[in-house]
């Protein structure tokens, strides 16, 4: 049996399953129908194909953790895991597959700091096409070779990314390349798509479908593709809140640019969605939900200690999104875009999570200046279980000998309730913690 007819038998099969489960009613069904028909069931199905030639079909992962926290059944879709870390290769793969012969041997350009690079050099590699890949000067060490390790030509240009995206649109102009966009073209948004197809093949009951927003390209493959194949599923959007150029222009009604963008969330960090995909992206997707950065930081701690997976704050947005999802007792998957994080990063991010979390916090006391109170107020903690991690002592802030010397505590603890144990077994034993800002 060929690729393609067993996937036609798997459709099949999925618009069974639906219509036993009363899926497909009249007034559903011709929502799908409205969709431009740029985007046609012919077309991912023809990307789903091409694209697995070169990536892997990420299988679902339950995630006991997140179901019984939302009261749902979460399943990860872990784009993470991809060769080059992201799902980008998918839309890159796809978009050079369209293209003729001539356009292929002009070469490729594109513009990025991050994940499409990669997709672009790894997929023009499998093709044996040139790629130009413009950066910012400000580029990570690690991402400019990766880049160049995938055999493209890197350009150093620019502080940001705006500023090597139109040197990018130059050396296109000059030198005849195509521009591969990262998300606002019809063929790269497909690609992505096929994401949507993995997803409903493994499950093809599932209630909701999480997908991290930037400028919308792989909202609007996976969210177009959901509805064409069932109009059921809900498929939300989520951005960062310090960058939530999509909600706006779902609000205003039209495509619409942020004054600036502030997130941790740097694959989604997007001024501007993309105009030639907005109007798919405002027929089909259910709703937006936006994630602040301190959300992104906790959810990091969450996925390595339950999964042991390193994921992107970008990739990290769906994660974070569960609990404003208000809904019970639904099949939803979380897509995980990608993991690309330098160690720096995460190790920021790390500490930054046990902070929030109150698994370290830092208090000062005052002492009296006489020997012992030291290993008195350490005999307090040490009762509670609280484990000092570090000591600050300074003896010269009065001149009162009764409260001369100020002791800084940063202490490693269960959560919320140890810490105020620790805090109330202080104030107890005659002292005056006062919670400073956490010094690791
Ligand atoms: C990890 C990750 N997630 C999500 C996105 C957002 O994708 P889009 O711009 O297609 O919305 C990106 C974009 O680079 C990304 O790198």
């Amino acid at each position: 049996m060929t690729q393609t007819s067993s996937w036609m038998r798997c459709l099949q099969w999925i618009t069974m399953i639906k219509q036993d489960a009363g899926y497909l009613s009249g007034a559903e069904e011709s929502k799908g129908d409205k969709i431009m028909m740029e985007l046609s069931l012919d077309k991912f199905e023809e990307a789903y194909e091409i694209v697995k030639e070169v990536t892997s079909e990420t299988k679902l992962i339950y995630s006991d953790h997140f179901s019984t926290r939302t009261g749902n059944k979460v399943y990860l879709k872990p784009e993470n895991m991809q060769l080059t870390g992201a799902y980008k290769l998918r839309g890159a793969y796809y978009k050079i597959s369209t293209l003729s012969e001539e356009e292929r041997e002009k070469g490729l350009i594109t513009a990025s700091a991050g994940n499409h690079a990669q997709g672009v050099a790894y997929a023009a590699k499998c093709y044996g096409v040139k790629a130009v890949i413009v950066m910012p000067t400000t580029t990570p060490l690690i991402k400019v070779n990766r880049t160049k390790g995938y055999g493209a030509e890197v350009v150093l240009y620019g502080d940001v990314y705006d500023e090597a995206c139109a040197k990018a649109y130059e050396l296109a102009e000059e030198h005849g390349y195509t521009f591969v966009h990262p998300f606002d073209d019809l063929d790269v948004a497909t690609g992505q798509g096929s994401i949507a197809m993995e997803i409903i093949k493994e499950l093809p009951l599932v209630d909701y479908i999480l997908v991290p927003v930037g400028g919308g390209g792989l909202a609007t493959g996976v969210s177009t593709l959901a509805k064409l194949l069932n109009p059921k599923i809900k498929v939300i959007g989520v951005e960062p809140t310090g960058a939530n150029c999509l909600q706006e222009s779902v609000r205003a009604g039209k495509v619409t640019t942020l004054e600036q963008v502030n997130t941790i969330a740097d694959g989604t960090a997007v001024k501007t969605p993309g105009t030639t995909i907005f109007p798919y992206l405002k027929e089909n997707l259910d709703g937006i939900i936006t994630v602040g950065d301190e959300e992104l930081v906790v959810s990091f701690l969450d996925m390595v200690e339950n999964h042991k997976m390193i994921v992107e704050n970008s990739g990290l947005l769906t994660v974070a999104a569960l609990k404003h999802l208000d809904v019970k007792n639904k099949k939803i998957v979380a897509i995980l875009s990608g993991g690309n994080m330098d160690v720096i990063t995460m190790s920021s991010v790390v500490q930054q999570g046990l902070v929030l979390r109150d698994r370290i916090f830092s208090v000062s006391v005052l002492l009296p200046d006489k020997p012992g109170e030291l290993s008195r107020v350490a005999d307090v903690i040490a009762k509670q279980n609280g484990n000092v991690i570090k000591l600050e002592h300074n003896q010269f802030v009065s001149i009162n000998r009764n409260a001369a010397v100020e002791l800084r505590i940063t202490m490693e603890a269960y959560g919320t309730e140890h810490k105020n144990q620790i805090i109330s077994s202080l104030q107890q034993n005659g002292y005056q913690p006062k919670l400073i800002r956490a010094s690791i």
